[in-house]
């Protein structure tokens, strides 16, 4: 027979078992890890990517998503107290910034191994996972292919005057800029920016030079791929008129674009963002870009991308150490010429 005094006990006990398990469910949820990432990549991208992250690590997401100098910008200022676990940018140029300023914890052997040695800089501390190639979008009623110049470095020239849109104030146009420094030196690069002055029309964004080149507004403009295939694969309602041409022949034009990924030096999480890094460039995550309607290519080892978009190892993209990419100096020239 059970006493009242052990009822009342026992009454006692699951109480506090209850208020306990209580306690615990609260603690849980503000205790479940939770990183924290600044992505200026594009948002379904980044999302397609990361699908399956948290329901296989536990580790939660929370993204602050702007563009790839407001981030950089943003961290620098922040330094070490920085609420950044996670830095993703669209263009490397940018998480490169970060990672000269001493910000960047040096990734995972294991994960710089996921991705090919050309899509990662030298110093190891972070890592591509998408890449883009610079294209001329041209509009064929405007120009035949055989008038296309052979080299980017040529739209420079007088004869392309008021003929060439660019989105000299976007990430995309400057990372650009930034290989044809890093191939061609400072003299050639002010040469060839001073001639873009006089002859580019100035457009918002790559969708708009699609659009203006589509409609004969312009005949060509620099863009990179994905857009016009992004638009093709969505019935080419922006620039069914328009195709791309690629330079190829290692030249400037043909650069490709790495996004970087890298993890803050000053994260309270380190393993789980580093876990998050190797994440994104492992086969699953690289496979889920290429199925996706982002139309960039995988860089992880051995992934292949879209079937729509030509072959990354046809492109003959120009050999460039991502980690030799100097956004600020870009900027300088960029604005001593009047383009900024
Ligand atoms: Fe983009």
């Amino acid at each position: 027979m059970t006493s009242p005094r052990r009822v009342l006990t026992a009454l006692l006990t699951s109480t506090a078992v209850v208020g306990a398990l209580a306690a615990c469910g609260d603690s849980e949820a503000s205790d479940a890890p939770t990183l924290t990432v600044y992505s200026a990549q594009h948002e379904s991208l980044v999302r397609t990517m990361l699908e399956g992250f948290t329901d296989e690590t536990g580790i939660e997401l929370e993204f602050r998503d702007a563009n790839d100098s407001e981030l950089a910008n943003q961290i620098v200022q922040e330094g070490e107290a920085s609420p950044a676990d996670v830095f993703l940018t669209e263009n490397s140029p940018s998480i490169d910034v970060v990672d000269k300023a001493g910000l960047l914890a040096p990734l995972d052997e294991a994960t710089l191994e996921q991705v090919g040695e050309q899509y990662r800089p030298s110093s190891g501390n972070w890592v591509g996972f998408a890449a883009r190639s610079t294209a001329l979008i041209y509009n064929p009623d405007e120009i035949a292919e055989g008038d296309l110049p052979a080299s980017m470095l040529d739209l420079a020239d007088p004869a392309w005057e008021g003929k060439v849109a660019i989105a000299a104030g976007g990430a995309d146009f400057q990372a650009i800029v930034s290989a044809v420094l890093a191939i061609e030196g400072e003299e050639a690069t002010r040469a060839w920016l001073e001639g873009l002055e006089r002859n580019a029309e100035i457009y918002a964004s790559n969708t708009a030079i699609m659009k203006a080149v589509d409609e004969g507004e312009v005949p060509v403009g620099i863009t990179y791929h994905y857009y016009w295939f992004r638009d093709q694969a969505q019935d080419g309602l922006i620039g069914d008129d328009a195709r791309l041409h690629y330079f190829g022949n290692q030249d400037p034009g043909a650069f490709l674009s790495v996004s970087g990924a890298g993890v803050l030096a000053s994260s309270d999480q380190p393993e789980e963002a580093q876990r998050l890094v190797e994440y994104l460039t492992a086969r699953a995550a690289q496979e889920r870009l290429a199925d996706s309607s982002a139309l960039e290519y995988a860089v992880g080892n051995g992934v292949a991308s879209a079937e729509a978009l030509p072959p990354l190892d046809g492109l003959d993209a120009p050999v460039v150490d991502p980690g030799s990419l100097d956004a600020a100096r870009v900027t300088e020239l960029m604005q001593d010429v009047g383009l900024l």
